[in-house]
């Protein structure tokens, strides 16, 4: 199920929603981030040259959602609150969205610790992977994840991603140029979509 607002919808899955990152989300979003600065800080993109700090609160919420909001009016990036049973916990950002012969995004996401290892981000994952293929049309979708973070390999892993191979200091992460893991879905893969196969897995094990 699917609302829009702008060119970021909402949608909703049970206790799973998301919804477009917005400017009054500045007070919870930075309690968040304040509380789980350990829990986040190894896994946090930084900018080289800027000095910031991983796991650092952005002085200016307002104008990183701005850009945020200007980015996805260009069909670029779906910057994405995951909100669970109607509560902010974490985000999920489809980035690098590009059209022509290669129809292609990646995905990141976090989740608050206190909200940890209730399937969670595997829904919202799922939620947002869907949306990109099917509705957006795009032919590939990545997770670049750091060979040290066993919770978001278990992710990856549990949505089907296939592991495509090692990107040597790929990304900077919390403050230096980290070694990533590239996992892949590619339109098809999943027939039917990757929540009706969770909901189907969960299903089954019940
Ligand atoms: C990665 C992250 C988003 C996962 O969120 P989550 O909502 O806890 O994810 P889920 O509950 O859907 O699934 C987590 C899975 O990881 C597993 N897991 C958690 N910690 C683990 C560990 N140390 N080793 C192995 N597996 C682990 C859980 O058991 C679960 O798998 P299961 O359902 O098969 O048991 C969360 O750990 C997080 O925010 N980490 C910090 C930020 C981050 O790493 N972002 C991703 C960068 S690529």
């Amino acid at each position: 199920m699917f609302a829009r607002s702008d060119a970021v919808p909402t949608l909703t899955e049970g206790d799973v929603r998301l919804r477009p990152l917005r400017l009054s989300d500045a007070t919870r979003w930075q309690e968040i981030r304040r509380r789980n600065q350990a829990w986040l800080g190894p896994w946090d993109a930084t900018v080289p040259d800027e000095g910031a700090q991983a796991g650092e609160i952005p002085p200016n919420f307002p104008a990183m959602v701005r850009r945020l909001r200007a980015e996805a009016r260009a069909g670029r990036v779906l910057p994405w609150v995951v909100e669970f049973g109607g509560r902010m916990v974490g985000q999920v950002t489809v980035g690098g969205v590009t059209y022509g012969s290669l129809r292609s995004a990646y995905i990141g996401y976090w989740i608050d610790q206190e909200f940890a290892g209730r399937g969670i981000t595997t829904m919202a994952v799922a939620m947002a992977s869907d949306y990109a293929l099917t509705t957006l049309r795009l032919h590939r979708l990545e997770l670049n994840i750091r060979p040290e973070n066993a919770a978001s390999l278990a992710v990856a892993e549990k949505l089907g991603y296939r592991k495509e191979g090692f990107r040597e200091k790929y990304l900077h992460i919390d403050g230096d140029w980290r070694d990533h893991l590239t996992y892949v879905l590619i339109a098809g893969d999943v027939p039917g979509g990757v929540v009706a196969r969770l909901r189907d897995e969960a299903a089954h094990q019940q």
